[in-house]
């Protein structure tokens, strides 16, 4: 899809069909709105769309009123999801160029991006392995942003929408990829090929290097499987830094989630080939921050496993030594993300990480607390926790604070092992998080539990369903604006 910025009066645009926002409670009078505004058809209301043909006094063919809600409210996240919005219903018309009019004070380097990133996340359509005649039926040729005046650099603010938005959907297409297909070896393939398309040194650790390095509780997670693991490892050094810092970025990579010995039930099973949506989220994030080149140091740490039942699958009760020297006995082993993030997060800090950023579906009890809106953010230090927060707020990747406190060690108790792999019944997604809180010591710390927002069950008008790309946005703004 080619992306452009056009400085003509929207008038005089020709185009298929020109997005034109509209407010709650602001009559348009252009176009011919105004008939549709005083019969209740075009409202304004977030993502209400009303189709105008032959639309008076514009070049285009076709107008789309394009709700954005009450003007005091709109911000970037309502006009990325405005774009994808519009995107996605005009494609399905088989509109193939459209623009969307930024209003007054949208022809910003923030608003920009955020438009275009909507557009190119609302193209994406999950349908690789479709083979039927609507297949790519419908493609969008040009998405232009129609601004009249510009004091920014606005090519530049479009050119890292798209950069952004193709990681996010990179990470979503992974996320997407079934099991049979994507597994720990394949992944750390695509790695390997990201890194050299975008100049990122990439290693690959093997079962052989994790022995040596002695992570036992990774090793124990992937010896039920026949699929080899790979710790995958991504470097951006950049040639000038502005700090001392050296930020490293953890993703959960369970290319599939059996549960293991203590096995899931049927239903809904086929979805836990989504348990690598944090390692896919942390790839998509250096492959943006290999093109954004910030002034920090940022290293990605993807453990890819499949967690299968089998003859050589851990026991519930088997006690693994993890690389930090701690043991932990195993309760349940459908806790094996845990396991496995304990170890890298301990690989992390040894390779010199001073701040560390994880990504996990880690909990169901985390969809419980928060639901599909919010992912639950952790933390062992409030200065980074309010960096990770402020980013994801300005990307509007929703997301809210959950507590650690000491109290909750309480229900992480083994008689036979420094800490068993679960809690108890209650505050799963907190007893989750403090494990992993033994493994970050004293390095300033965050942890996402997106098992309830990396996948959106039903699509939304601006997204598809499958893969949302979370938290891709937020780690790339959080690397990409570090200041000390
Ligand atoms: N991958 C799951 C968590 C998950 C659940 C992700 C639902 C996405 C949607 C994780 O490995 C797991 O199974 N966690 C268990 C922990 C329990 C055994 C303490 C859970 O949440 O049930
Ligand atoms: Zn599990
Ligand atoms: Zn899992």
């Amino acid at each position: 899809m080619q992306i452009s910025i056009s400085r003509k009066p929207v008038e005089a645009i020709d185009t298929d069909a020109l997005i034109v926002p509209i407010f709650e409670g602001a009559r348009e009078h252009r176009f011919g709105a105004g008939p549709l505004f005083d019969s209740g058809e075009a409202t304004g209301k977030a993502l209400d769309l009303t189709l105008i043909h032959h639309a008076p006094e514009v070049a285009a063919r076709r107008v789309l009123l394009a709700g954005a809600g009450k003007r005091e409210t709109v911000d970037t996240a309502q006009v990325r999801r405005l774009a994808g919005a519009a995107l996605r219903f005009l494609k399905g018309k088989s509109v193939k160029n459209m623009v969307l009019a930024l209003e007054n004070g949208w022809a910003t380097g923030e608003f920009v991006s955020a438009a275009v990133e909507g557009a190119i996340l609302g193209d994406y359509e999950p349908d690789r392995y479709k083979s039927g005649e609507d297949k790519g039926k419908n493609v969008v040729e040009s998405f232009a942003l129609a601004a009249g005046s510009d004091s920014e650099d606005l090519d530049a603010a479009a050119a890292r929408g798209r950069l952004t938005a193709e990681a996010q959907n990179f990470a979503r297409a992974l996320v997407n990829e079934p099991a049979n297909r994507l597994t720990p070896t394949r992944i750390a393939e695509a790695a390997q090929q990201m890194a050299c398309d975008f100049q990122l040194e990439c290693e690959i650790l093997d079962r052989d290097r994790m022995s040596a390095l002695g992570m036992g509780a990774l090793l124990g997670v992937t010896q039920g499987s026949d699929e080899p693991p790979a710790l995958i490892v991504l470097h951006y050094r950049p040639e000038k830094p502005v700090s001392q810092a050296h930020l490293g970025l953890v993703g959960k990579g369970v290319t599939f989630d059996t549960g293991g010995i203590s096995i899931k039930p049927a239903d809904g099973m086929e979805k836990m080939k989504y348990d690598m949506a944090g390692g896919a989220a942390v790839l998509g994030a250096m492959r943006a921050l290999a093109q954004l080149k910030p002034r920090i140091a940022v290293s990605a740490y993807m453990p890819c496993v499949e967690n299968m039942p089998g003859g050589r699958a851990q026991r519930p009760g088997d006690i693994v030594t993890t690389m930090s020297g701690k043991t932990v006995e195993v309760i349940n082993t459908d806790a094996e993300g845990r396991l496995i993030l304990a170890d890298t997060l301990t690989y992390a800090r040894q390779q010199g990480c001073t701040h560390l950023v994880d990504a996990a579906t880690l909990t169901g009890a985390i969809v419980v607390a928060l639901g599909h809106h919010r992912v639950g953010l952790f933390a062992n230090d409030n200065a980074m926790r309010d960096r990770v927060l402020h980013a994801a707020e300005m990307e509007g990747e929703r997301m809210w604070p959950m507590p650690l406190d000491e109290d909750y060690l309480d229900y992480l108790k083994s008689p036979f092992a420094d800490l068993p792999n679960v809690g108890g019944r209650w505050g799963g997604a907190i007893t989750a998080a403090m494990f992993l809180k033994a493994f970050a010591g004293d390095t300033p710390w965050v942890h996402l539990d997106i098992a309830g927002t990396a996948w959106l069950d039903d699509g939304k008008p601006f997204l598809a369903k499958g893969a949302s790309g979370l938290p891709v946005r937020t780690l790339v703004r959080l690397a990409a604006t570090w200041k000390d």
